[in-house]
């Protein structure tokens, strides 16, 4: 099936096996149950012991995060999938899973999301676990930094946050695997519409479910899709730390991902057109867009992404933009939200310097290119003609 079918349709409408015959809901409930019991105790022995399939306690696994699982796993193409409680919490997981029987030191992209380069060294170096960071469009810093510090773990975004680097998934795979380590990818800013890293040879990806899985600005929640290899490390790994995503946020975010490809192709064709315009704004210096010809990363772009899906993210730099006028540019915006987040029908704009980024120290910024007059749009589902007018007003 394709991808807008599975979308719509995987997971969902599971009989009881225990009441054949019964009425099958259409659309998964909410299983708010914690613990679960059967008629008798040598079923539930079997259950525990994982010789037949069952629900029995919350924390190792649950109807509606199965669904939820079950789904992103037929997008993804995976294994198998774990819901958690946030991006943060499954990418914290997906490590641990990697470097499990492998060397503790993790090869990261030195563009990532500020609180994932904060996970690496503000949590894993001071446990003793090794980071080196790499630029990740950079194949022969990669090929070098892996053959000097013999990782256990590669880590990367399939699309940079927030310049909207794309690093070449397929020949890193390959490097990563004749090196024995695993990759992980987070795909959030990509999702499994443009691009579904374990056909490039990931060993897992995480999302951040809150974003466009989610889509509506009202759920918090993460996913690990793995392959057969990882899965039972993972799944292992959550019955003892509880990663687990609450029921209710699980069917939030199905329902959420029933209109996702729907979503994500509105917002690729917003953004393309934003894009476009804020180019030949005489007040923006420059544009970073999945789309542009002239993006440093453009002859992979053209090989990974699908023509006309290049995402919803448009980076963008104001002409000596200082943090003041950054301020007043986002206080001027009348229908763009000024939020953290990303991946929402509305459009939502965002200061990495005081948000994403608010970890890195300044210096550091600067280095990565996130530069006081650089702002990261995600263009919503609106009317596009009535986000430009908003851009526009703003601006002048
Ligand atoms: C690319 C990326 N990965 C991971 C996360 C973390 O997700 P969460 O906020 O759901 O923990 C974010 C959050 O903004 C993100 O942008």
């Amino acid at each position: 099936m394709k991808i807008e079918t599975k979308a719509v349709h995987s997971g969902d409408r599971k009989p009881d096996p225990d009441k054949p015959g019964a009425f099958i809901p259409v659309t998964t409930p909410i299983y708010t149950a914690s613990t679960y019991i059967y008629e008798s105790t040598a079923h539930l022995d079997r259950v525990l012991g994982r010789e037949e399939p069952g629900y029995c306690y919350s924390r190792y696994d649950n109807p509606t995060n199965a669904a939820l699982e079950e789904l992103v796993t037929s997008l993804e193409n995976g294994h198998s999938a774990l819901a958690c409680s946030s991006g943060m919490n499954a990418i914290h997981i997906a490590l641990l899973a990697a470097l499990t029987d492998r060397r503790k030191s993790i090869v990261a992209a030195s563009a990532l999301y500020g609180a994932t380069t904060s996970l690496m060294t503000k949590v894993l170096e001071p446990l003793g676990i090794e980071i080196n960071f790499v630029d990740i469009c950079d194949l022969e810093a990669i090929r070098q930094k892996i053959a000097d510090s013999k990782p256990g773990c590669v880590f990367m975004e399939s699309i940079s946050n927030p310049l909207l680097r794309v690093g070449d998934m397929d020949r890193i795979a390959e490097i990563t695997r004749a090196a024995g380590a695993a990759l992980v990818v987070d795909n959030t800013f990509a999702t499994p519409l443009l691009l579904r890293p374990l056909e490039h040879g990931a060993h897992m990806l995480v999302h951040s479910l809150t974003k466009f899985l989610g889509g509506h600005g009202d759920v918090l929640g993460g996913i690990i899709i793995a392959d057969q290899e990882h899965s039972e490390t993972i799944r292992s790994l959550a019955r003892t730390i509880g990663p687990v995503l609450g029921p209710f946020e699980s069917y939030l975010t199905i329902r959420g991902i029933k209109t996702f490809a729907l979503r994500m192709e509105r917002h690729c064709s917003n953004a393309c057109r934003v894009a476009t315009w804020l180019s030949s704004h005489p007040g923006v210096a420059r544009v970073h867009y999945l789309a542009d010809p002239a993006h440093p990363d453009a002859a992979v772009i053209q090989r990974l992404f699908p023509d006309g899906l290049y995402g919803a993210i448009v980076t963008f730099e104001l002409k000596n933009g200082t943090k003041e006028e950054m301020f007043r540019f986002m206080d001027s915006l009348k229908l763009v939200v000024r939020a953290t987040s990303l991946g929402d029908v509305h459009s939502t704009v965002l200061y990495p310097a005081i948000a994403s980024h608010r970890e890195v120290a300044p210096k550091q910024r600067e280095r990565m290119g996130i530069h006081d007059g650089l702002v990261r749009l995600c263009v919503g589902i609106e009317a596009v003609d009535d986000i430009i007018a908003d851009l526009e007003q703003a601006l002048a």
